[in-house]
């Protein structure tokens, strides 16, 4: 039986770069993200070259209940996952009480609440058949709080321990939950937040990170940040007291704002 892969946040950036490498190594594929002609191109594009199938699935992962449409679906048809990649994410960019609350929900919902509800549908699956593979995204904004993207920053440090903590709890089940920590990539990501233009040394290409991310997701390592650069950012970050990094972050974040 051939192999299924999910990812969400597959029409565009790192998930599709996600979805290609997935389709090159000949998993059939669960796409899901909003925009479903852009996800139908996407899963003609992987078929023709790489002779996948790719099952496209709608869903506005804000909605709460869209976890377990996703997973009812794929019950239904028989269709059994045995790689998940939570990928779907969205920043919000200002000063906390300025963004409207309902922006706020539908981050905490697409961040947090979709990726741990995937992760909680999928794995009993995965452990009865002693074999899966699990890779959500965080970020490096895990590593500190960031001033003006507040709940962004604390969403991904969100992601980042309760992966973390997974990870060990499953040592040794023959499932693996993998945190990919990308720095700053060129993707939509950046405007869809409100921020400027980024570019520079920082800035990585999303088929890179998504490289990256696959390798160890692969190889079943537990945490994998993007990148030499970042690698450096998250140790200096983390051994720095939190009220200097979250000063700094702040006056970063106020820079980059439109
Ligand atoms: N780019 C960066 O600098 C960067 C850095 C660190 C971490 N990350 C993380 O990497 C992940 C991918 O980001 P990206 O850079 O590839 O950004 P992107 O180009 O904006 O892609 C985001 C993906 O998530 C999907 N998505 C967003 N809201 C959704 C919703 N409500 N329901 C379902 N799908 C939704 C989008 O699809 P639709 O719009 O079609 O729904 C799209 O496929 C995110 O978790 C992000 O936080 C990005």
């Amino acid at each position: 039986m051939k192999k299924q892969a999910l990812i969400t946040g597959a029409s565009q950036g790192i998930g599709y770069e996600f979805a290609k490498l997935f389709a090159a190594d000949k998993y059939d594929l669960v796409l899901v993200a909003r925009d479903e002609a852009r996800l139908g191109e996407v899963a003609r594009e992987l078929g023709r070259l790489y002779g996948v199938k790719a099952k496209v699935l709608s869903k506005d992962l804000a909605l709460p209940g869209a976890a377990r449409e996703i997973f009812d679906e794929l019950e239904r048809e028989e269709i059994n996952v045995s790689a998940l990649v939570n990928n779907a994410g969205f920043g919000v960019q200002g000063a906390f009480v300025e963004v409207a609350l309902e922006r706020h929900r539908a981050l905490m919902e697409v961040n947090m609440n979709a990726l741990v509800e995937l992760t909680r549908l999928f794995l009993p699956q995965m452990l009865a058949q002693g074999e899966g593979r699990i890779l959500n995204v965080a970020s490096t904004a895990a590593f500190q709080p960031g001033p003006f993207a507040a709940l962004y920053y604390a969403s991904k440090a969100f992601v980042y321990s309760f992966s973390c903590a997974l990870a060990e709890e499953l040592t040794g089940s023959g499932v693996t939950v993998t945190t990919l920590c990308p720095g700053m990539t060129r993707s939509q990501f950046h405007a869809r937040a409100g921020l400027k233009r980024a570019d520079g040394l920082l800035m990585m290409d999303a088929d890179a990170v998504a490289k990256i991310g696959y390798r160890a997701l692969m190889r079943g390592k537990p945490i994998v940040i993007a990148g030499w650069l970042n690698k450096v950012g998250a140790s200096v970050a983390k051994a720095l007291p939190t009220p200097w990094t979250a000063k700094v972050a702040g006056r970063l974040n106020s820079a980059v704002r439109k």
